[in-house]
């Protein structure tokens, strides 16, 4: 789950959280990168995923009216919220204190439960292809029809479908490489797990709110061509983040790190160096 090398200082830490239905080895590009620049990389397969296709499960709505019931759904579930407090506790085994969170589309949403959670832990936040409303009823009734055909097709019609949403048409006709290991991600993925997640997503916060009150360093990403989560909702996260930079990536769609990941890599280091520099020094974005 983490590079194994080490910095002594916190600060240097970031965590990569992947996306839907993917799982840690999307940030191979990264890990490479940013260890080579002396950062201690943390990139967890989240609940249902990768090495963690084993963790329980989504078994009841989490009600966010109800305390209680939520924060037993949280343990015992995969929610948004659930999958912060694994990295939490992640975090707490490798006795790192605070670090830099990072999160791709489902990565940005437990990026922003995890800031709502645990704001002190945070040093500075990434959120590249996600957006801070929760779903319509329209696009919750979408993520129970993919749940259905999971459970009767597993994952070869998701990613027929998906696949062309996921990346830009310069990759289709260029990285052919970088498209297999997607499809190949989403076939690897279990079943069980992605609808888990599936369910967990529908049931997710809407984090609009929280975004007058992140107080952080944060670096909005997005791909020009994603279709899922467009350009828009990057500025929609970027206008109500006061400490915000937004860095548009050309010719990618949603999967921008692995599509352009020398562009991502430049623009999360020039974050990251911005964070070791002392507190008032950063350029305004
Ligand atoms: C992802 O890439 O993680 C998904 O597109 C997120 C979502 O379905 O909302």
């Amino acid at each position: 789950m983490t590079n194994g090398n080490k910095s002594d200082d916190d600060g240097a830490a970031i965590v990569l959280l992947h996306g839907y239905p993917f799982d840690r080895s999307m940030w191979r590009e990264q890990i490479d990168f940013l260890t080579a620049n002396e950062f201690r990389v943390l990139a967890p397969d989240l609940r249902g995923f990768g090495e963690m296709s084993g963790k329980p499960q989504f078994v009841a709505d989490a009600d966010p009216g109800d305390p209680e019931r939520r924060a037993e759904a949280c343990r015992t579930s995969t929610t948004m919220e659930g999958m912060a407090g694994d990295v939490a506790e992640l975090m707490d085994k490798l006795a790192i204190d605070q670090a830099v969170i990072c999160g791709l589309s489902m990565g940005g949403y437990v990026a922003f439960d995890f800031t709502h959670l645990f704001p002190e832990r945070v040093r500075g936040l990434i959120l590249a292809g996600t957006r801070a409303p929760a779903d319509n009823e329209e696009e919750k009734q979408a993520r129970f029809q993919q749940v259905e055909q999971m459970r009767t097709s597993g994952m070869d019609e998701i990613a027929r479908s998906t696949l062309p949403k996921l990346l830009a048409r310069r990759t289709f006709h260029e990285k052919p490489e970088v498209v297999a290991r997607v499809r190949e991600m989403i076939l690897n993925a279990n079943p069980q797990g992605a609808a888990a997640a599936q369910r967990g997503m529908a049931a997710r916060r809407d984090y609009s709110d929280d975004l007058a009150g992140i107080n952080l360093p944060t670096l909005v990403i997005v791909g020009r061509e994603d279709p899922i989560r467009p350009v828009a909702d990057a500025k929609f996260m970027h206008e109500r983040i006061r400490d915000s930079r937004l860095e548009i990536i050309e010719d990618a769609a949603h999967m921008t790190n692995m599509e352009q990941p020398e562009a991502f890599n430049k623009a999360v280091l020039g974050f990251l160096q911005t964070l070791a520099k002392p507190a008032g020094a950063s350029p305004p974005s």
